[in-house]
């Protein structure tokens, strides 16, 4: 038996705009296994977020509106499921992780009662055995002189340090799964891959599921396991890191790789994608990366393509995948 998590089939979210019905996740699937990550990859406006938020129940909705799919979440749909073991299923088990902790932290209440209020709220602990937990858990995500710093305000913490207490507020009731939307996009190199190295290890440790929302391969490439490329809400490409990273089998993939400034490279110029991600109301017929494509032809214009099996694990939406591969 395997110990898939979370398996998200063919999930489809739109948004009535102005101009027209935007498909912002038009047919994502995906899943993840304990002790698993999956970094999920892609530009701007690719719907990273809106499919982790369709995930958590925490959809802009209206104007968002989930219009197909299944999230199974250890193989019950959360998405059918009865509304109280949905709830629970969410505020337990599953957790998330904000790009800004400024504004997900509350700021006017001590990031020790914040902490605290998780267990007084969940495991009706007394006030004190929750504060005594909530050092505790500074301590574990490494913030120095915890038992101090408990009586701080979120705005008192440099960047890094609040980030570390958004890892340990989802941490608190010990989620199988957490995702982390652009956890580090705020932070500097250094500290970035301190945070980094944090998730992956709480991940080892309590055996979590992670899922990392990232436009920055570079970023996640050391602690994850596998990953999938969006483009205009689909995947593009998925794979193990290792593999991907070595010989990307789809055009769009191997740019971002390319843009990626590496020290093996120097002196080179950096490829960057021309072009701009389709407007979502409008995503071109055929290959919706086609009017980017240095590889399109004919049939990228007229056929769009399924995600092809390029070799166990790993698909490709490239008609022209083996030719990719083949480059190198
Ligand atoms: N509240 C909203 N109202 C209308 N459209 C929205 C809303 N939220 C998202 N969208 C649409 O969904 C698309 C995907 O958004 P999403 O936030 O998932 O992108 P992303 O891949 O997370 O990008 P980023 O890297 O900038 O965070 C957007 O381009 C936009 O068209
Ligand atoms: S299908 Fe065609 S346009 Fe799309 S990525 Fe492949 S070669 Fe490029
Ligand atoms: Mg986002």
């Amino acid at each position: 038996m395997t110990n898939t998590l979370l398996d998200v089939r063919d999930l489809r979210v739109e948004f009535r705009t102005r101009d027209g019905v935007a498909k912002a996740v038009n047919g994502v699937s995906y899943s993840v296994d304990a002790g698993e990550t999956l970094a999920v990859l892609g530009e701007s406006g690719s719907g990273k977020s809106v499919t982790a938020q369709a995930v958590m129940g925490i959809l802009d909705s209206p104007p968002g509106r989930v219009t197909g799919g299944e999230v199974l979440f250890r193989g019950r749909d959360l998405l059918t499921m009865g509304a109280e073991d949905r709830r629970r299923i969410r505020g337990a088990k599953l957790a998330m992780i904000f790009q800004d902790a400024l504004s997900a932290l509350n700021p006017v209440m001590t990031v020790g009662a914040q902490l605290g209020e998780m267990y007084e709220v969940h495991e009706g602990m007394t006030r004190k055995d929750a504060r005594a937990r909530a050092v505790g858990l500074m301590d574990r995500v490494r913030i120095p002189a915890a038992a101090q710093r408990a009586g701080d305000y979120p705005h008192q913490f440099s960047g890094g340090m609040r980030q570390r207490i958004m890892i340990a507020m989802a941490l608190a009731l010990e989620p199988d799964l957490i995702i982390a939307d652009e956890p580090t996009t705020a932070l500097d190199v250094t500290v970035q891959a301190q945070v980094m190295d944090l998730l992956a290890e709480l991940r080892n440790e309590y055996d979590m599921g992670l899922i990392l929302i990232t436009h920055d391969l570079g970023v996640v490439a050391d602690v994850a396991d596998r990953i999938a490329v969006m483009y205009a809400g689909r995947i593009v490409e998925t794979a193990p890191v290792r593999e991907l990273y070595a010989a990307p089998a789809h055009p769009y993939t191997k740019g971002l790789l390319e843009s990626i400034p590496r020290l093996d490279r120097k002196g080179r110029e950096l490829y960057a994608i021309k072009g701009m991600p389709p407007s979502l109301t409008a995503v071109p017929p055929g290959c919706p990366f086609n009017p980017r494509c240095p590889l399109a032809r004919d049939v990228c214009r007229t056929d769009r393509p399924p995600l092809y099996d390029v070799a166990p694990g790993r698909g490709s939406a490239c008609h022209f995948w083996k030719e990719t591969l083949g480059e190198g």
